[in-house]
């Protein structure tokens, strides 16, 4: 017994020095292999865009690692437009682009220069609300509304696209957008009833 504690301590002894000889050996190898002046962080070169965003043209010089979400909000001030997963599987952060909806975090800024782009704060029209939105509020779809601006972009592309022939097929349609407080029922209500009144969206 005496004999297997000590081997086992004895390896142990010699596992852990070697770890240590390999962390103290690690900065050296490093800043061989990475000469310091690689290690500098080199400044991003801008891009110029423009967009035709809520039937505005936005021009903007902008890093072109930016996604279309964070351009909208952080440079635009369209804060309508929720960032939730900020990776495709949330869609908070739905916007129409040229039409067609898309999650915005997933799109960077600069792949859509030229094109339109539509967001929650671009469908009223002055005082007069989008028969989505309406609809929204007469089935009280929405609870912390987080979500909403996204279930609505989506909505209206799902009745555009001629997908919302039942309450299956919303359901289909709009499964990608996650609503947190379990308003699906209502919202899926709201999105029918506009495809039934055959308002145009
Ligand atoms: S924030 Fe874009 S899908 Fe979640
Ligand atoms: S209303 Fe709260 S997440 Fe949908």
């Amino acid at each position: 017994m005496k004999k297997y504690c000590y081997q086992n301590s004895r390896r142990q002894f010699l596992r852990t020095t070697g770890t240590l000889a390999a962390f103290s050996l690690a900065p050296t190898m490093l800043v061989k292999a990475f000469p310091i002046e690689n290690a500098i962080p080199q400044p991003v070169p801008k891009e110029k865009i423009t967009l035709l965003v809520n039937g505005i043209e936005r021009s903007a010089e902008i890093d072109g690692r930016t996604t279309l979400l964070d351009f909208l909000r952080e440079q635009l001030g369209l804060t309508g437009t929720k960032k939730g997963c900020a990776m495709g599987q949330c869609g908070a952060c739905i916007v129409h682009i040229d039409g067609r909806r898309m999650n915005s975090c997933l799109s960077l800024a600069t792949f859509n220069n030229g094109k339109t782009v539509t967001t929650i704060e671009g469908l009223a029209k002055e005082d007069q609300l989008h028969p989505l939105q309406e609809a929204f509020v007469v089935h009280d779809a929405m609870q912390c509304g987080y979500c909403t601006p996204g279930q609505i972009m989506s909505g209206i592309a799902c009745i555009r696209e001629k997908r919302a022939g039942s309450r299956e097929d919303i359901q289909r349609y709009v499964s990608g957008n996650i609503c947190r407080c379990g308003a699906y029922q209502n919202i899926v209500d709201a999105i029918a009833s506009v495809q039934e009144s055959g308002k145009t969206v």
